[in-house]
């Protein structure tokens, strides 16, 4: 006997995996250079160069055992410290190492917090598109996973839709911005008018509604403010993840926040710390963590994603494809033509160009491209994207 749900989880396959795999078959076949995968969101800028110094630095100076010792469940003091100094230095925040827990990147630090939330029939609130594994991880940690439509053409937040949503069994909402897969950054106005609902609504049922938020893109922005939510919303629990700031994704480093403006926040982190203690979380890897405490400062070189950004935006609406103004991350997140983005993918594939239909982001009709990829890939695919929309003129 084993676990159906486990088994249906492993064995169904994500689509974007499926797109991934096949776009390397076809390499094999036609060549590197005509296949189109806009599929992963894997960083394509390497880490800084100084990340790769602490490394060796660290190899050099710090005894062994050390490196590769166990941690504390929670983390080393020090790594905890230059995070917390580096984030009041840049928003005048007062958080203190205590308040941070680090984790081996955003997905099982979001399944700890999701798990150190679920009571009996809690609800966890998310917005539309979102993260795929969003819903896995909450409906293992016990939650109920509800969905917000999706606020087109702009990918805001329906501020309506969302409050008729929150009920008595609230437990938390989950917000990503910068946003997987469109690229949208939420504005302060949306945000103070999210907060002033929640803080209305959490007085209402008389218990407190937190803000999840799921940050792993807080510093691939080009231009615009990602506010610092604590800020806005006291009782915000920060996921964050150095995947993508530092091209780390296989490293698995981050950390949660769980600020001490937040209600009951050393209950909290205590309950986030014995989630992750009862999904087998020993430690964060100890080499990353002694690079972090030397690195929380750095931020990521921007030049290539914002030109990859810049010309696939120009160049696809001046074709005529229609698309939120992508802020952040390295993600566009395109109407289909015609309206059907299954079918549009299907096409577009046999062109060997992948893109990733809505669907699974909770938005059908929209398909994702990540371009996280080489700018010539970019300058290569355009004939292809200006046949597709074509057909549908
Ligand atoms: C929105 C979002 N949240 C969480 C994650 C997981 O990040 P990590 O690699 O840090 O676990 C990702 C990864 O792509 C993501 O896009």
């Amino acid at each position: 006997m084993i676990n159906q749900k486990a088994y249906a989880l492993g064995a169904n396959r994500s689509c974007i995996r499926d797109l991934f795999e096949y776009g390397r078959q076809q390499a094999a076949i036609v060549g590197s250079e005509n296949v189109y995968d806009y599929s992963l969101g894997n960083p394509s800028i390497p880490a800084p160069p100084e990340v790769n110094d602490a490394v060796r630095a660290i190899l050099n100076d710090t005894d062994s055992l050390l490196v590769h010792g166990y941690t504390s469940a929670v983390g080393d003091y020090e790594a905890r410290r230059a995070i917390s100094d580096d984030l009041n230095a840049r928003y005048g925040a007062a958080t203190r190492p205590e308040e941070f827990f680090l984790g081996c990147g955003a997905a099982p630090e979001l399944v700890s917090v999701f798990r150190a939330l679920a009571v009996p029939g809690g609800e966890l609130l998310t917005v539309a598109p979102y993260f795929p594994e969003y819903k896995p991880f909450a409906e293992e940690a016990g939650l109920v996973f509800k969905v917000v439509p999706p606020d087109v053409p702009d990918f805001q937040i329906d501020l309506e839709a969302l409050a008729a949503m929150l009920t008595p069994s609230t437990q938390a909402v989950l917000l990503n911005s910068p946003n997987n897969p469109s690229g949208v950054v939420y504005t302060r106005q949306t945000l103070t008018a999210l907060a002033k609902i929640l803080r209305e609504k959490a007085a209402a049922f008389g218990h407190p509604i937190y803000l999840i938020s799921d940050e792993p893109y807080r510093e691939l922005v080009y231009g615009v403010e990602v506010p610092y939510l604590p800020a806005i919303y006291p009782d915000t629990i920060i996921c964050y993840s150095y995947s993508k700031s530092l091209s780390l994704p296989g490293e698995r480093i981050g950390y949660v926040l769980v600020p001490g403006s937040c209600a009951d926040s050393q209950m909290v982190y205590a309950a986030v710390a014995g989630a992750a203690r009862a999904c087998g979380h020993v430690c964060a890897p100890s080499l990353w963590q002694k690079v972090i405490a030397r690195c929380a400062h750095l931020r990521p070189d921007l030049v290539r994603y914002d030109r990859n950004r810049q010309a696939l935006y120009q160049s696809l609406a001046a074709m005529g494809y229609e698309m939120a103004k992508p802020d952040g991350a390295f993600y566009l997140f395109i109407k289909a033509p015609g309206g059907d983005a299954n079918r549009f993918s299907e096409l577009a594939k046999k062109e060997n160009l992948l893109l990733v239909p809505g669907d699974g982001f909770g938005c059908p009709g929209y398909f994702r491209i990540c371009y996280c990829v080489s700018y010539d890939r970019i300058q290569r695919s355009l004939p292809v994207f200006e046949r597709l929309i074509r057909q549908f003129q």
